[in-house]
C-alpha cells in the first residue's frame, strides 16, 4: 500500500513536473456471504480489502480532465463540457462517473492526474468499482463537493449501469465507498443501512484466485437478474406486497411451487436462503463463532453451485481443496461467480501452509496459474490533501 502511494506520487511528478495537492485511494472488495442478493433488495456482508486504486491529482482552472494510467499505459482526456460518446475500455469508468455526477447536478472542475492500482483486473474483486470510487473521490475533492459515501456509491452504480452498460447491484460500489478498517459491513441493500461486523477473533481471509477466464459473465448475470424479477411477478399474484425476493421467506416459497417454474424456484431458493444465511453469519461473527460462519460459507457455495448455477469447475475445485485443508473453517466463491475468486476463512497460523496446500494441487489439476493472498478489512474511499 505504501509503495503504491509513493509510486503514483513519483509518477505524477514525472508526468507533470510538480508535486500534486491531492491523493485518493478506493479499495476492491471480497464478499464474505450474501451473493446475488443485492439486486434482490437483500443483505450482503462484504469487506473492503487492502488492494486499491490510487490517483494523484491536481485541480485545473478549466474543464479538462487528463488521466494517465500506469497499468494500461494509456491516457484519457476529455472536456467536462462535452464528455463524448460511450466507448470501450478503462476510460469509460472515468467518463461515466463524470457523467453521473453531472446528471446529479454537481458542478465539476477539471483535473490532471495519474492512476494505478493493485486490485487484480477481471478477477471478481471489483477493480471497476474501485476505479469508479477513486474517480468520484477525485472529482469531489477537486470540485469541493461534500463526500456522502452512500450517495456517491449510488452515482457510481448509475455510471456502471447506464454509461458502461453493466447491470450490477449496489454492493461493490457501496463497500468501496463505505468500508471500515478491521470490519466487514452488513449492508441492507434496500435501505442502504450499513452495520460494521468484526471477523471472529483469530481468523483471516484468504483470497483464492482461479485465473480462469470469466466467460459469459455479463449475459449470464443479466439472465439471473431477470429470472428473479419474473419470479417476483409470479409471487405477487398470491402476495401483492412482495416487491423483491427480499420480501419472501422460506415458508412462503414452500407454498409457491404452483406459481414458479422449477428453474425460477431454484433461483429464488438461493436468494431467499442466502438472505437468511447473511443474518445467521452476522450473529455468528458477533458471537466470535468461526465454525458456524465457516459452515454458512460452505452452504452459500453449495447453493450458488447447485441452485443459482454461477460456480465453475475451477471455483468448485478451489473450494473443495480449501475444505480439505487443516485450519480452514469454510470457503466459497465470492462476487458474481463464473470464474474469478473464492475465499477461505482460515486460522492465521495455518494460512501460509493452507495457501500452498490449496494452490499446488490446483495448478497441477487445471494447468492454470492461480494465486492466493491473505487480506484484511480496510477503509473505504479516502482522500489526502498533501502539504507541499
Ligand atoms: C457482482 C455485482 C454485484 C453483486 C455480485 C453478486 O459483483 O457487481 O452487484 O450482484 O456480483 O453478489
Amino acid at each position: 500500500m505504501a509503495s503504491l502511494r509513493k509510486r503514483v506520487l513519483n509518477e505524477f511528478k514525472q508526468y507533470f513536473g510538480y508535486v500534486p495537492d491531492l491523493l485518493v485511494r478506493a479499495p476492491g472488495r471480497v464478499n464474505l456471504i450474501g451473493e446475488h442478493t443485492d439486486y434482490n433488495d437483500g443483505f450482503v456482508l462484504p469487506m473492503a480489502i487492502d488492494r486499491a486504486v490510487w490517483i494523484a491529482l491536481q485541480p485545473r482552472q478549466n474543464a479538462q480532465v487528463v488521466l494517465h494510467s500506469l497499468d494500461f499505459r494509456d491516457c484519457v482526456r476529455f472536456s467536462l463540457e462535452d464528455i463524448g460518446e460511450r466507448d470501450k475500455g478503462w476510460g469509460e469508468y472515468v467518463r461515466g462517473v463524470a457523467w453521473a455526477l453531472q446528471q446529479a447536478g454537481h458542478r465539476l472542475r477539471g483535473w490532471e492526474g495519474v492512476v494505478t492500482g493493485d486490485v487484480p483486473r477481471g478477477s471478481g474483486l471489483s477493480s471497476s468499482a474501485a476505479l469508479e470510487l477513486a474517480v468520484a473521490r477525485a472529482f469531489a475533492a477537486a470540485s469541493d463537493i461534500p463526500w456522502h459515501p452512500p450517495e456517491m456509491a449510488q452515482l457510481c452504480q448509475r455510471a456502471e449501469n447506464e454509461w458502461v452498460g453493466v447491470h450490477c447491484g449496489i454492493m461493490d460500489q457501496l463497500i468501496s465507498a463505505c468500508g471500515e478498517r478491521g470490519r466487514a459491513l452488513q449492508i441492507d441493500c434496500r435501505s442502504l443501512r450499513t452495520e460494521p461486523v468484526p471477523l471472529p477473533t483469530h481468523t483471516q481471509i484468504l483470497v483464492l484466485y482461479s485465473a480462469a477466464p470469466r466467460n459469459l459473465a455479463g449475459s449470464a448475470y443479466n439472465q439471473r437478474r431477470s429470472t428473479c424479477e419474473t419470479a417476483v411477478r409470479q409471487l405477487q399474484q398470491r402476495w401483492p406486497a412482495v416487491t423483491a425476493l427480499r420480501d419472501v421467506s422460506s415458508t412462503m416459497l414452500a407454498q409457491a411451487a404452483d406459481l414458479l417454474s422449477p428453474l425460477q424456484m431454484r433461483r429464488a431458493r438461493h436468494v431467499v436462503s442466502e438472505n437468511e444465511r447473511v443474518l445467521a453469519a452476522v450473529a455468528a461473527m458477533r458471537a466470535g463463532d468461526a465454525q458456524t460462519l465457516g459452515r454458512l460459507m460452505q452452504a452459500s457455495h453449495d447453493s450458488l453451485r447447485h441452485d443459482y448455477e454461477v460456480s465453475s469447475r475451477e471455483l468448485d475445485l478451489l473450494v473443495s481443496l480449501a475444505m480439505q485443508t487443516p485450519g480452514v473453517y469454510g470457503a466459497r466463491l465470492t462476487g458474481a461467480g463464473f470464474g474469478g475468486c473464492a475465499i477461505a476463512l482460515v486460522q492465521p497460523e495455518a494460512a501460509a501452509a493452507a495457501r500452498r496446500a490449496i494452490i499446488e494441487p490446483y495448478r497441477a489439476q487445471t494447468g492454470l496459474r492461480g494465486s492466493t493472498f491473505v487480506t484484511m478489512p480496510t477503509a473505504g474511499a479516502e482522500v489526502w490533501r498533501l502539504r507541499r
